[in-house]
């Protein structure tokens, strides 16, 4: 028995390996003489960043065979998306809109990751964001719930399996609890004030879905929620998560965010912070250093009965579970020969192309200018500071690069065509540098791509002379990865330096532009107008070939945008997610210098097919409060070729003990329909779906209402029907 083997342990440390069990470390560099003795003398539980096997099993061997105890260190990292197999960024997996390929992706990139001797992923990060200026957002699923929820979900299924402790799998941490993505202004770090709720409907439900998938760990958010710092905010960790929730896993701080709650002026010292995070629930602390650890005066504490030691034992107990589960103490050690083959593994290769081609977006495609017929073409120009950047194309959270087997647009379009097709290439202008270096610039590993310095105006009209002379140009443009991610928060959503001027350019030379983009928010074209604009997100390490089918058609592409892309930065925040005002025709007008609706609304997709939604039909006019209902659609794909269609569902209720939003998703299925095919697609709406927290009652309602379901492409779906939710239903319902 589990809970058997850890009392064993418990009962025999002292308070000192109690509190070591408590303490992870970040561990940059290898024999590092001084953490060595610190793991030697059980001071120490988990380790973080260190990710060389031949390093953790040095470790491991410390801790196995020279602490007391011989209790095996958990070893921790960020795999993001992917560990040695990069794949899309997770907003791009998000706007693939296909649980099984997320699944898929964190389940390569677990076996990776658990070859190489790591057992603890911090992700997935399930915030909700709705303000594109925070840099995180690309870490998400966007600004849903729902489908924020599923992700979550899948997610973790991806990292760890069924249950903790499968092989080849590893614990997942979904982050950051909570709110950390209603930063203030978008400002990473801010302060995050949310009501009831926006937390209950909103920003708790993926954390929600995670656990109640099975997720092991969760990690504390950095910033002050409402006025109090989430590592040390006891409604948030007890009473909710390890409450409500039942939360059976282990909390986790942020780096250094225990020590730091005396940097938020809450804590009035180091062993304060200890007192205070320990007693609102925080498990692991997660410092930089010995000497930021809050952690570090728990021994204490207990001794002058500040902490009690039941607290301390309730922390333990949840980390040497975790041990036990994952079979640390009967392998606690690297299998050496396996590594090469699980990260050489051509299938996860093959899975991250595919995983990339899903998460593509087509925002725009007059007169189908994509896809590109390459027999039909004799040159193509292949235009813009990232279309050959391996760094950039795998986006931000990637510290062990493999860059030689990146392949960039560049390298794709020329593999797929190369020998048929003349590609020429430009930079086009140079890719300026962040006017405020965050610290990864600095991280080894994390550097930023090395930049291909040019004149801009004289390589500008080299572009320019380049798509003049070929038949066709694809640009790609947008954010380095650096610009996005932790500490890569923004003030605008135009291309930064002279991209704009790059694309008018060369738009003015009347050739076809496929415009590639390669960010994680939206960004202001100001009205520029390219032949196509395809969205690619970061596509990862196989990025370029992912590219390359899709522009040529051997992929169709299929996904969806997972937030509102926004015209300007004025209107942010606009989640489509809104609640009516008493002025409801107007509600997209409400500035007067400019539209005020998304120019691209959330779920929004094309496709090189079209497909037409028909026969909306209800199980049944009404249901009983509890009582779920079936909706059904037919799907026609009305085009020429095969593609993917994401039917969403979504519902308005007409009123309640609380208001409710114009329209939320509730449904959705990824579906691959040939030319002239028709399908029927089945979605179960369910009285947890129609459940809400309501701040009138201050609790879990449903109501008795009308409910409109709208069903289509995107979150402007028009195709609806109306049904009733009444009391008693079941009793009354036959004589109806
Ligand atoms: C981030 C976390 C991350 C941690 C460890 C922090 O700065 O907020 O998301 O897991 O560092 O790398």
């Amino acid at each position: 028995m589990i809970a058997d083997r850890v009392e064993t342990l418990l009962s025999q440390l002292t308070l000192e390996e109690k509190a070591g069990q408590l303490c992870q470390l970040f561990a940059f560099t290898p024999n590092n003489e001084e953490l060595d003795a610190e793991i030697a003398a059980g001071r120490v539980g988990s380790i973080l960043v260190m990710r060389d096997p031949s390093e953790l099993d040095r470790l491991q061997r410390i801790a196995v065979e020279e602490s007391r105890l011989g209790i095996p260190l958990l070893f921790g990292f960020d795999v993001i998306h992917g560990m040695r197999t990069i794949f899309p960024v997770p907003i791009a997996m998000a706007a693939s809109w296909d649980l099984d390929a997320i699944e898929a992706g964190q389940a390569v990139a677990a076996a990776e990751a658990r070859a190489l001797g790591l057992h603890w992923t911090f992700a997935p990060m399930v915030d909700i964001a709705r303000d594109p200026r925070w840099g995180r957002m690309v870490e998400g699923a966007g600004e849903d719930p729902y489908l924020g929820s599923a992700v979550a979900a899948a997610q973790v299924r991806g990292f760890q399996g069924n249950a903790i402790g499968q092989p080849g799998r590893i614990i997942a941490g979904p982050k950051h609890f909570a709110g950390y993505g209603a930063a203030l202004g978008g400002r990473d770090y801010d302060e995050a004030e949310i009501s009831d709720h926006e937390l209950r409907n909103i920003y708790f439900p993926p954390f929600k879905a995670a656990i109640d998938a099975g997720a092991g760990n969760v990690m504390c958010a950095y910033m002050t929620l409402n006025g109090v710092p989430a590592t040390g905010n006891r409604w948030l960790i007890t009473d909710i998560l390890k409450g409500e929730w039942g939360f059976a896993g282990f909390t986790v701080s942020d780096a250094n965010s225990a020590f730091d709650l005396t940097t938020h002026n809450f804590a009035k010292d180091s062993a304060d912070a200890g007192a205070r995070a320990l007693h609102a629930g925080l498990d692991m602390e997660m410092s930089l250093s010995t000497r930021s650890s809050a952690y570090r005066n728990l021994p204490g504490l207990v001794a002058d009965g500040t902490v009690s030691e039941a607290a301390l034992d309730d922390a333990v107990r949840r980390i040497l579970s975790m041990k036990v589960k994952m079979g640390l103490f009967e392998e606690p050690y690297v299998d050496q020969t396996r590594i090469d083959g699980v990260l050489n593994d051509p299938a996860h290769r093959a899975a991250a192309r595919t995983a990339a081609e899903k998460s593509f977006v087509l925002l725009r495609n007059e007169a189908a200018a994509l896809p590109l017929n390459p027999a039909a073409l004799g040159s193509i120009a292949v235009i813009g500071p990232l279309a050959d950047s391996a760094r950039d194309t795998l986006g931000p959270w990637v510290f062990d690069q493999n860059l030689s087997e990146t392949v960039t647009v560049l390298q794709g379009i020329k593999d797929a065509v190369g020998g048929l097709v003349d590609v020429v290439y430009s930079p086009g202008v140079s890719m300026i540098a962040r006017l405020n270096p965050s610290f990864f610039d600095a991280l080894p590993g994390f550097d930023v791509a090395p930049r291909v310095e040019v004149d801009d105006n004289l390589e500008i009209e080299r572009a320019v002379a380049l798509a003049e002379a070929s038949d066709c140009t694809v640009l790609v443009l947008g954010e380095a990865q650096n610009m996005t991610g932790e500490a890569a928060s923004r003030s605008t959503f135009d291309l930064p330096g002279r991209q704009q001027d790059l694309l008018e350019a060369v738009i003015a030379t009347g050739k076809p532009v496929i415009l590639l983009l390669m960010a994680a928010r939206p960004i202001d074209l100001k009205g520029a107008q390219p032949s196509a604009i395809l969205n690619i997100w970061y596509p990862g390490t196989q990025g370029g070939a992912a590219v390359a089918n899709t522009i040529f058609g051997k992929s169709v592409p299929g996904g969806k945008l997972p937030f509102n892309w926004v015209r300007s930065i004025g209107q942010v925040p606009l989640p489509y997610a809104r609640m009516n005002t008493h002025q409801p025709k107007d509600i997209d007008n409400r500035y007067w210098n400019e539209q005020g609706g998304a120019l691209y609304p959330f779920g929004f997709g094309l496709s090189y097919t079209a497909f037409e939604y028909s026969n909306l039909r209800l199980s049944t006019a009404w249901v009983g409060l509890g009582e779920d209902i079936r909706v059904q659609v037919d799907i026609t794909n009305t085009g020429q070729c095969a593609g993917d269609e994401v039917a969403q569902l979504y519902i308005h209720q007409h009123h309640g003990s609380a208001a409710r939003p114009v329209r939320m998703l509730k449904g959705f299925w990824r579906v691959r329909l040939e030319a002239g095919e028709t399908t029927t697609i089945d979605f179960a709406l369910t009285a947890h779906d129609l459940t809400y927290w309501s701040s009138a009652d201050r609790n879990w309602v449903q109501d008795e209402t009308a409910i409109t379901v709208m069903v289509g492409t995107d979150s402007t779906a028009t195709l609806s029907a109306v049904f009733e939710v009444r009391r008693n239903a079941a009793i009354f319902k036959d004589s109806d």
